[in-house]
């Protein structure tokens, strides 16, 4: 399906840009802090879009933004306006940024009716309309309305089926931009051509979102590596003491079902443990299964980051999602750390997705050492998981 995908697509060099409206959903999902900014070590999945913004630029396009922020839940959420986002988007395109503060009025109407070429109009987080996640028609044929060329480079939210994503695209000629092309061409390298050997190492906290993507591996790469909270979830269907820590037992029995003891299965072999996970007290290196009872797994210990990193050093590709610990805290952030590193060193083709992944990686300066950094945390779950795209398949 997915080798499918690019030759049915159209691009943004299918297409004469030339003096025409162009509505471009993007992902501009970040965090903000609380000053209600977008720090700049936060502001990858922005960088990302300025390819196609200044392709379309360049083209002489007129360009129109549809972004979401957050979960407001289809209402109004003055810390989740999309403003602190244009800001940063025009610093770095040392450009201006017109900020409308609604989607739908005929204030924006009006404005959005005059843009000129070379003006880029980013409207209020769409998520501040019911419509959006509804998928309602109307609500889509009215952003259509706006533009003449539709352009999706969103891929981190291509996995929801929400108006500006499937709506759009049935009322205007549409196309893929840079960035989802990119995602498409680098995540589909990994998943129907892998060099090998391939290994996939699965951190974070839910297995529950994780599991599809870690059963396809299981038969696909050569080996999987599993760390962080998600793991412990593995030991305890595995019968193995955890403690305290962090664990989804509604997933126990389902992981059950894996093939647990299957030998490209790498579970962590010791661990960081302690009673408090701030980490102010009680840290040691245990084995696992030897974890008190008031203890927490909270890293992956020294041995299992020397099998780890054996692994890693020997494989061709490497897809990485989610931390191997509680990283927020520096006395758990090692084994994630040393992890990144590694994938870094090695001149393999690698693939990391998850925000809290990357958010290490480009506080460690190690953005650039890696193949691909995907700017999907679901999206790119759902993608290696085979799952089709609503927002991707839409283009079709
Ligand atoms: P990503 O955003 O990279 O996909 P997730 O959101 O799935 O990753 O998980 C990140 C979170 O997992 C972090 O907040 C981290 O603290 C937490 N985490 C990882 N390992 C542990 C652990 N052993 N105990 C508690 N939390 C953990
Ligand atoms: C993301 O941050 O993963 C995307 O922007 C999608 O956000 P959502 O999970 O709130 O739909
Ligand atoms: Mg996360």
């Amino acid at each position: 399906m997915e080798v499918n995908l690019l030759r049915y697509m159209k691009f943004l060099r299918d297409f004469n840009f030339k003096d025409k409206k162009v509505l471009i959903r993007v992902d501009f999902n970040v965090p903000l802090g609380d000053d209600l900014k977008v720090d700049n070590s936060e502001d990858w999945r922005i960088e990302a879009t300025l390819p196609s913004i200044k392709y379309l630029l360049d083209q002489g396009a007129k360009i129109i933004l549809l972004a979401h922020l957050g979960r407001p839940n289809g209402k109004i959420v003055e810390g989740l306006r999309l403003d602190p986002v244009a800001k940063r988007l025009g610093e770095l395109l040392g450009r201006k940024v017109i900020k409308l503060d609604d989607c739908c009025s005929q204030k924006v109407k009006d404005r959005v009716s005059q843009i000129k070429v070379g003006e880029i109009i980013l409207l209020e987080n769409l998520r501040f309309y019911p419509e959006e996640k509804n998928n309602d028609r109307q609500f889509a044929k009215q952003l259509a309305s706006y533009g003449e060329i539709y352009v999706n480079d969103a891929f981190g939210v291509d996995h929801r089926a929400h108006a500006s994503l499937v709506g759009i695209p049935k009322y205007l000629p549409s196309c893929a931009g840079l960035l989802l092309e990119k995602e498409i061409t680098a995540l589909t390298k990994v998943l129907d051509k892998p060099e090998r050997p391939l290994v996939v190492i699965i951190g974070g906290v839910k297995i529950s979102t994780k599991i599809k993507v870690i059963k396809k591996f299981l038969k696909k790469a050569d080996n999987v590596l599993l760390g962080g909270a998600l793991a412990n979830t593995v030991l305890a269907a595995k019968g193995i003491a955890i403690g305290q820590s962090v664990v989804e037992e509604g997933m126990i029995e389902e992981v059950k079902k894996l093939e647990l003891t299957d030998i490209k299965l790498h579970l962590p072999v010791d661990a960081i443990t302690s009673t408090d996970p701030l980490g102010k007290s009680d840290i040691r290196i245990a084995p696992i299964g030897n974890t008190n009872k008031e203890e927490m797994i909270l890293d992956i210990g020294p041995d299992t980051n020397n099998l780890f990193r054996q692994i890693i050093s020997q494989s061709k590709a490497i897809i990485w999602n989610g931390p191997m610990g509680l990283i927020e805290v520096d006395k758990f952030v090692e084994g994630t750390k040393k992890i990144a590193q590694v994938i870094a060193n090695n001149d393999s083709y690698s693939v990391i997705g998850g925000g809290d992944s990357i958010a290490l990686i480009e506080e460690m300066g190690l953005f650039d050492k890696m193949s691909h950094v995907s700017t999907g945390g679901g999206a790119m779950l759902k993608f290696l998981a085979g799952d089709k795209l609503p927002g991707i398949e839409a283009l079709g």
